[in-house]
């Protein structure tokens, strides 16, 4: 017996039977290829789900744990430790926020910015405002597995198991501002996008539906919350995928907060600390008077560990220019992933921005194919939404990388379309 089927054998015996895995036993990394454990590697095009920003050993991540673990792991949110403000202030340079609460991961930080926004709406009617307590979502949404997120996440197969879900949410029909319109009222407390739908398929928001929201919002006194758990941190190219949606009628210079739709809340997490948990809420002034102390809190959230390797993740990025980085490399990757759509017919659709990118194809067995073949091929890619590629790779992926994975899937889909067109003359020639 291998090691990876004495480990198979426990897991099926002692785990919640939650995932389908892939039959490969993990065990290193090196810059943006994992290892299994017979030594072969693995281009990784997923990076975690989007997490792994640095890829694998990177030594400025190496160094902030080795540091931090021998300085201090963990301290209460009771105490001070050196890294919160630390990061916090990094945090709202770039996004163009206030204030920050961290959490632990991406669906606790959407717990948190719901909570947020109820407790936000709760203030205004104490003052004397009209505003009401629901939610509107998107279709095709997804934000996390505990309650609330479930509960504004789309896809019944999230929610119906686990009914009731958290009551007042709406969903609104994805870039349909007649729907935004016709659903938005004073009884909204919060509006809840993506600015790119990651699990939902690789999907942006248009610019108009985006303004739209914001200025809804803004005329109740409503909040847009958006949620960059997926997008943030630097994959499309920039801090937050928000920022690549400008103010109606501004100047087109996007490098500040002046220049583009500012959210009154946004979540962080998957890469914010290059693979160690950590998720983040941010807001505004005015929305942050809705916590006072004691309303919200956490015991892992914030620690000394995560703080110390997000701080690195995020000079690092700095250092490394890898905003401008996936920008170049991510633009590549879709001319390339354009050509071969040209020269293969299942390729319906080539979308993203940066390092967030997705392949739609015309049949969902050929996604899940597709899947199996690159991985046998040592490429890691995922699909989301039965027919979309998924890449979200590490920000330090080069195009000879892209190349690979282009030759790959060249191979993958003219094999596909040999064996295709065989079975229909085999049929033609039976019919
Ligand atoms: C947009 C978005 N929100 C929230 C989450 C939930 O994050 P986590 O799995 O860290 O709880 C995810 C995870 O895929 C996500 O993509």
């Amino acid at each position: 017996m291998t090691k990876l089927d004495q480990i198979r054998a426990a897991e099926s015996r002692l785990l919640l039977q939650t995932y389908e895995r892939n039959p490969i036993l993990f065990v290193g990394g090196e810059g943006v290829h994992i290892v299994d454990e017979n030594g072969a590697k693995y281009l990784d095009l997923l990076s975690g789900i989007g997490v792994n920003a640095l890829g694998y050993g990177h030594p400025a991540i190496q160094e902030a744990i080795a540091r931090q673990s021998r300085a201090l792991v963990h301290t209460s949110n009771l105490f001070y430790h050196e890294g919160q403000a630390e990061l916090a202030l990094r945090l709202t340079e770039r996004t163009g926020l206030d204030r920050v609460f961290f959490a632990n991961t991406g669906t606790e930080a959407w717990e948190g910015a719901l909570k947020l926004a109820r407790a936000h709406a709760g203030l205004l009617r104490s003052e004397g405002k009209q505003i009401g307590t629901k939610f509107l979502a998107l279709e095709q949404s997804f934000h996390g597995r505990t309650f609330g997120s479930v509960s504004t996440t789309y896809k019944a197969k999230y929610r119906e198991p686990f009914g009731p879900v958290v009551p007042g949410v709406e969903f609104v029909k994805f870039n349909d501002i007649a729907d935004l319109r016709a659903k938005f009222s004073s009884e909204v407390c919060a509006i809840l996008v993506e600015a790119i739908q990651g699990e939902g398929g690789i999907r942006p928001l248009t610019q108009e539906f985006f303004a739209e929201a914001r200025a809804l919002a803004t005329s109740t006194g409503a909040l847009l919350i958006v949620d960059e758990i997926q997008a943030g941190m630097g994959r499309t190219g920039k801090w937050c995928a928000y920022q690549h949606y400008g103010i109606p009628g501004a100047p087109a210079d996007r490098s500040t907060s002046v220049g583009w739709i500012l959210p009154d809340v946004t979540t962080l997490a998957k890469p914010i600390a290059g693979g160690i948990p950590l998720g983040a809420i941010l807001c505004t002034e005015e929305v942050s008077r809705a916590f006072h102390a004691g309303m919200h809190g956490t015991t892992f959230g914030g620690g000394p560990l995560a703080c110390a390797v997000a701080i690195a993740v995020i000079d690092t990025i700095d250092k490394e220019n890898l905003l401008a980085h996936a920008t170049e490399v991510g633009d590549y990757f879709q001319a390339q992933l354009r050509s071969l759509a040209k020269r293969h017919e299942a390729i319906i659709d080539v979308r993203g921005k940066g390092l967030m990118i997705a392949a739609e194809l015309d049949s969902a067995d050929l996604a899940k194919l597709t899947v199996a073949e690159m991985l046998k091929r040592h490429i890691v890619i995922n699909c989301t939404s039965d027919t979309v590629l998924r890449f979200l790779p590490p920000y330090i992926l080069q195009r000879q990388h892209v190349d690979t994975a282009i030759a790959a899937l060249d191979e993958i889909f003219t094999e596909h379309a040999v064996y295709a067109s065989q079975q229909s003359a085999g049929g033609h020639n039976r019919g």
